[in-house]
């Protein structure tokens, strides 16, 4: 190939041809894949080794695309019009005669549904005839990656191209909200619940492990670093990491802070870089001081709940 092209038109080279790539999103890079293509979207299971029962998001960059493969509602555009481009993911019901690919969607007549605000995201999807499917960019319950090194330090050599969008803005996974029925938050994530309530006028339904979820990466272990994580703990066993929420005037090498002054958006921005920076150490556990429970630091903890399940 012509290495003169810009790093977009390769990336859309590899799509065109059926490869993933690594992707930048503004929350975390994904591993991105053309959505109609069943030979394509089987790449993500396998590179991810992903159950095949868990569905992926697919990602838009305009409402005419996707209208080929979603009904919307009033709902999806009152927050559309507020929140997209941006970190919020919508599970729409599927249209009959969409041409996504079934693997995508584990034959689920539903589709999750997003808008990434990244420039480099948009400007790629802006040239592709398809969608793209695309999961956080990590094996499955590992820790997401939020630089072009950390989906390499998942990968290796695996794939055949990361397109380098600089370090996530925000982080953290996009916050996923059903509107099939009553609006109903799957994950919380890069836009606080209260945000997506007052744009609904209404507290939407949110349960912590919600039973009636019946998709598998919401089950599990997840985010995982590989090691135990011990949570809400005033100070760290000897050799063990400690993750704090704001700085301490007594430091120790084995602190690793999640923001200076307790900020709970600079946190969640630091978490899997913390993690991922602690996990290429030779730590053989981590404890976490007790993270505040509101605004961001809801999905900061419900993240390390579920890294610390056993
Ligand atoms: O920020 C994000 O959302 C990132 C970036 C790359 O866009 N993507 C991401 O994808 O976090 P993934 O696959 O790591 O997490 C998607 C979650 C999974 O837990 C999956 O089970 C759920 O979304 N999901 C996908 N399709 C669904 C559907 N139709 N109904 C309910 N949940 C769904
Ligand atoms: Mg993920």
């Amino acid at each position: 190939m012509n290495y003169n092209l810009s790093n977009i038109k390769k990336a859309k080279y590899y799509l065109d041809k059926n490869e993933c790539i690594g992707f930048p999103t503004e929350t975390v890079y994904g591993l991105a894949a053309n959505a109609y293509s069943k030979k394509a979207a089987l790449k993500i299971f396998k590179l991810k080794k992903r159950n095949k029962r868990n569905p992926l998001i697919v990602h838009y960059c305009s409402l005419k695309m996707l209208n080929n493969d979603c009904m919307i509602n009033e709902e999806f555009l009152k927050l559309y019009k507020k929140y997209c481009p941006g970190p919020v993911t919508f599970v729409l019901k599927l249209k009959k005669n969409s041409n996504i690919s079934k693997i995508v969607t584990n034959n689920k007549k539903t589709l999750a549904v997003r808008f990434p605000r990244h420039h480099l995201a948009i400007k790629l999807l802006k040239i592709l005839k398809y969608p793209l499917a695309a999961p956080s960019a990590n094996i499955s319950s590992k820790i997401s990656p939020v630089t072009k090194e950390d989906v390499k330090d998942e990968f290796g050599e695996r794939i055949k191209f990361i397109l380098d969008g600089g370090r996530s803005k925000i982080g953290l996974e996009s916050t996923i909200v059903s509107l099939l029925g009553k609006p109903k938050i799957l994950r919380l994530g890069g836009i606080e619940r209260k945000k997506i309530n007052k744009v609904l006028r209404k507290k939407i339904l949110y349960k912590k492990n919600d039973k009636t979820i019946v998709v598998p990466g919401q089950l599990s272990l997840h985010y995982s670093p590989g090691i135990p994580i011990r949570l809400n703990k005033k100070k760290p066993k000897e050799n063990e990491a400690f993750i704090l929420i704001k700085k301490r005037k007594k430091t120790s090498k084995d602190y690793y802070y999640l923001s200076k002054k307790k900020d709970l958006k600079e946190a969640a921005k630091n978490l899997y870089k913390v993690l991922r920076n602690i996990k290429n150490k030779d730590y053989k556990s981590i404890a976490v001081e007790k993270i505040p429970n509101y605004g961001f630091g809801e999905a900061i903890n419900e993240r390390l709940k579920r890294a610390s399940v056993k």
